[in-house]
């Protein structure tokens, strides 16, 4: 297999469930931001905003408002270090997909820098639960935008386990190299 330090960032991202307590530098979280930015966007809408959340606190506070709101009251979020969340116009007609490609290019990035992420998906059909909507509101999130991902940030505390990888890749026209 060809390789190169950006394959090599794909290959090893993993999603992180578990974190050590040790802050997250900031200009490695900037340039995170700055790279979610830069992701794709159907038609180079761009209607979307980004949340970072640094402070462990306020993180704490957001997932037991969704705690409260799903019945579960122990959620947590995997207490991470630092939250990216990603806030797509209501409207916007490929708004899952933007956030995609945002959420990827975040979670590449955090792993460039050896930063371990998970997708935090818990605030999909949330948003409007009044409670909710109104913690956003506090959090700056206008109310015609809507959350579906947020991208959970910190240094891995154990090894995720092995995961294979079988999704089929049908060659047509030409034969893999070996
Ligand atoms: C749309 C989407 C939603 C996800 N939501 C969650 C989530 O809420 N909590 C979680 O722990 N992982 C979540 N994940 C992570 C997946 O479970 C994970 O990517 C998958 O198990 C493959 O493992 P890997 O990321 O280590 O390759 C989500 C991933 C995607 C793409």
């Amino acid at each position: 297999m060809k390789t190169n330090s950006t394959v090599e960032t794909v290959l090893a991202r993993r999603s992180i469930r578990s974190f050590v307590d040790k802050p997250l530098p900031h200009d490695e979280l900037e340039t995170i931001a700055i790279c979610a930015k830069h992701a794709p966007s159907a038609n180079n809408r761009q209607e979307w905003m980004f949340f970072v959340i640094e402070d462990r606190n306020r993180t704490a506070k957001l997932a037991a408002v969704i705690g409260e709101a799903m019945g579960r009251a122990t959620y947590d979020m995997y207490k991470p270090q630092a939250l990216i969340m990603v806030a797509h116009k209501k409207d916007a007609p490929f708004g899952r997909e933007d956030d995609g490609c945002a959420m990827e290019n975040i979670m590449l990035a955090a792993q460039s820098f050896g930063i371990g992420s998970v997708w935090i998906n818990q605030l999909q059909g949330l948003c409007e639960i009044p409670a909710v909507r109104a913690h956003l509101t506090e959090l700056g999130v206008p109310e015609d935008y809507e959350v579906h991902g947020m991208a959970a940030l910190g240094y891995a505390a154990k090894e995720p386990p092995e995961l294979e990888r079988t999704s089929p890749v049908i060659w047509i026209g030409s034969a893999p190299s070996a």
